[in-house]
């Protein structure tokens, strides 16, 4: 029978369980958007996860949507890295990089460009800055001979993820950023090969996926996707059949796994699972929800035919998440003040269980 403990293979890795840690952006790199020694250690703690999959990572610096996140496009951010993934092959893990293009979510003040989107349509909502939060700009709209510089982003990253050591990346493609702008009819008011027909909105992604495979291999390639999520005022109005056609591409693609987000519901979920061959990465609950994932959801979904299921915030304050779960202990909640700041506190200072003696 399949259990969260049971082994799971996942391209050429031999996965020991399957729990995934979920990314999770924790905005304390350095400058120059460095990883860190504190971040080497964070992961490192975690390395029991089946399957690590760090922060999201910009791939160009008009790709960055928050300040104090760490980028995959220099040499030295490469350099960085190398700690990181080091430490957590030490300790036993494996770990991918999230790619995340953040497009309209992101604010002239943090990159000192302005932002570009599918289209001149702004994010509904605030953006962090430096200087706190501000209206989300309307973003620039790329030229059709613009897009494919960015599609190249996701690939150049992923190369340079693996030369950083990570054992693969996974496509941001959920959210409200850059991939899921071009998915939803909402921000995406293109009438070039990029825009209107499913087939239309479907094409950055798949040409993103497509690009990431020819730089670094399908089993090295993962894509998270919400289907249907409503983040940053994206509205999809055809979600079963926009989320069918892509993951009936992606197929062709041999992608190491799709990762979808509990946006919509079951139904059209379970016909998800039906659509894609691979390895599905289930994430059970609304993201930033009141509720957070933890084991009953875990099974349900394993039960519904997930392969792998991630937990976001339970891994925040349980760096042993893997063995509390496998044996019952309690799970710690997480101080959501320190999510986004604090440095060390609320980062490397949540210990194991502690057994009394
Ligand atoms: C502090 C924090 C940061 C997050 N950052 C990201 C991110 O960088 N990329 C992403 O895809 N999801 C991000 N998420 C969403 C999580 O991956 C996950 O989907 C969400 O927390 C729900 O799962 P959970 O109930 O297990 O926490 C973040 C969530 C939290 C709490």
């Amino acid at each position: 029978m399949t259990t969260l403990f049971s082994g799971h293979r996942l391209g050429e890795l031999a996965l020991p369980n399957r729990v995934v840690m979920a990314p999770m952006t924790r905005v304390r790199a350095g400058t120059g958007g460095l990883a860190t020694p504190s971040m080497a250690r964070y992961y490192a703690q975690r390395a029991s996860a089946g399957l690590i999959v760090s922060e999201g990572v910009q791939p160009s610096l008009i790709g960055q949507s928050n300040p104090g996140t760490p980028g995959l496009y220099t040499d030295d951010q490469v350099a960085a890295w190398r700690p990181v993934t080091d430490a957590v092959h030490t300790n036993g893990g494996r770990i991918f990089a999230q790619i995340m293009h953040g497009g309209r979510v992101s604010h002239p003040d943090t990159t000192g460009l302005r932002p570009v989107g599918p289209s001149a349509v702004a994010a509904v909502g605030e953006v962090f800055t430096p200087g706190g939060r501000k209206p989300a700009p309307v973003p620039r709209a790329l030229a059709t001979a613009e897009v494919p510089e960015h599609i190249r982003s996701y690939a150049d990253a992923a190369r340079r993820a693996v030369d950083a050591g990570f054992d693969g990346v996974e496509l941001h493609g959920a959210n409200g950023y850059l991939i899921s702008q071009f998915l939803s009819p909402n921000a995406n008011l293109r009438t070039d090969r990029y825009g209107g027909s499913v087939a239309n909105r479907i094409r950055f992604a798949v040409e993103a996926a497509a690009a990431t495979v020819d730089a670094v291999g399908a089993e090295r390639t993962g894509i998270r996707l919400s289907p249907g999520g409503p983040f940053w005022g994206i509205e999809e109005t055809d979600v079963p059949e926009l989320y069918t056609e892509l993951l009936t591409e992606l197929s062709r693609l041999r992608l190491a796994y799709v990762h979808l987000e509990a946006t919509t519901d079951e139904e059209t979920l379970l016909g998800l699972r039906r659509t894609w061959p691979g390895t599905l990465v289930m994430n059970p609950v609304l993201p930033m929800g009141p509720k957070q994932t933890g084991r009953a959801e875990a099974d349900h979904w394993l039960g519904l035919g997930a392969d792998l299921i991630s937990f976001g915030r339970a891994f925040i304050a349980n760096p042993d998440l893997v063995e509390r779960l496998r044996t019952g202990l309690p799970i710690a909640p997480a101080d959501e003040a320190t999510y986004f700041e604090g440095a060390d506190n609320g980062y490397l200072t949540y210990p194991a269980y502690q057994h009394s003696a």
